[in-house]
């Protein structure tokens, strides 16, 4: 398949690394060098689907397509107020699409989860066009006491139209299951059989351990996927990492000897946004006019699961 549209959508509040400090034991020292975070968009009375259907829009104005042109649509979305219908339905509701959809919750790789599947049912002869939306609020899984997890996350929308093409060259999928580094578990209802006798957990992470699994999925899912494409890491033009922390960033260029200019980084004013911080990335650079034709960028999230994946496209 190929791109041929993106889009984001943020929430307007923003908060600082200053206004977290009023109210929490930290600090913009702590956070922005632990971090490189800065400030990050947070929900406060904007609706989650109301951004994915602002990201979409956008993805497909660019696109020149219509919502009647689009033959499936997967949203990526970790937590929202729906339950059931999925959140695809939720968004696809309000901007008139009616192609068969669904959602997946494979946390921060989601986008990358969703190209895999857009190309795989493209490969099928299934689809020609294929919307992706992830739709993230994170800051509504931590508990905003422990400053440990709460500063790290931002919220936001982010999504891409895909046509026929040949410019993914390859997307490659990990898994390690580990469920205790990072979780958040929520109390379903009391039946006559089961007493609702726990509480909700709120987002849970073992921050070292989820940094050290975050910089070799990242480094060992990249140079084994271009080695598979037979491309050198040399002639890539971009490398489009998850934004969850600038010195996971800093530790996947040292490994992989790579000049940091091709690293774009929007960290510092969104934080990480879970499976949207990728197409954020990729629509704030693409507005920019980063991308020639022809470049070679290389995707690459980490996550809860753990999970992991790479894609590679050609622009
Ligand atoms: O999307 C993927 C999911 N998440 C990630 O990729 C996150 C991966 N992990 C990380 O990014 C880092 O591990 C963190 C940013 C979460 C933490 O950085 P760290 O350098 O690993 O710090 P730490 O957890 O070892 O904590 C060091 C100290 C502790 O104090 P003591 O025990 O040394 O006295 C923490 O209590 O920093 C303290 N601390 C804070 N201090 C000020 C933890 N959070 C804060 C805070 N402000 N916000």
């Amino acid at each position: 398949m190929r791109i041929i549209g993106t889009g984001s959508a943020l929430p307007k509040t923003i908060v600082t690394n200053e206004m977290l400090s009023e109210f929490l034991d930290t600090s913009d020292e702590w956070i922005t060098t632990r971090t490189g975070i800065k400030s990050r968009h947070v929900i406060s009375d904007e609706q989650l689907e109301d951004l994915g259907a602002e990201a979409a829009m956008k993805a497909l104005e660019m696109s020149g397509l219509g919502v009647e042109d689009i033959d499936l649509f997967i949203v990526s979305n970790v937590v929202s107020e729906n339950i059931t219908p999925g959140v695809s339905c939720v968004v696809a509701e309000k901007i008139g699409l009616s192609c068969p959809m669904f959602d997946i919750n494979c946390a921060c790789p989601g986008f990358i989860y969703a190209l895999d599947m857009a190309e795989a049912y493209y490969k099928a002869g299934k689809v020609k066009n294929v919307l992706i939306a992830c739709i993230e609020e994170p800051t509504r899984m931590a508990s905003w006491d422990d400053r440990a997890t709460c500063v790290l996350f931002g919220d936001g929308a982010g999504a891409v139209v895909l046509t026929a093409g040949d410019n993914i060259k390859g997307t490659k999928l990990n898994a390690q299951p580990d469920t205790d580094k990072l979780y958040m578990r929520r109390v379903l209802e009391s039946t006559p059989y089961i007493k609702k006798a726990e509480f909700d957990i709120p987002l849970q992470m073992r921050g070292r351990e989820v940094f050290r699994f975050a910089v070799g999925a990242c480094t060992n899912g990249v140079k084994s996927l271009l080695d598979e494409v037979g491309i050198s890491k040399d002639d890539v033009s971009w490398f489009m990492v998850h934004q969850a922390n600038k010195r996971i960033i800093d530790s996947i260029i040292d490994f992989m000897q790579v000049p940091s200019d091709r690293f774009p980084v929007n960290i510092q004013d969104h934080g990480n946004s879970s499976s949207a911080s990728c197409p954020i990335l990729l629509d704030e650079c693409n507005r920019k006019g980063l991308f020639k034709q022809g470049d070679i960028i290389v995707l690459s999230a980490f996550g809860a699961g753990l999970l992991s994946g790479a894609a590679v496209l050609e622009w």
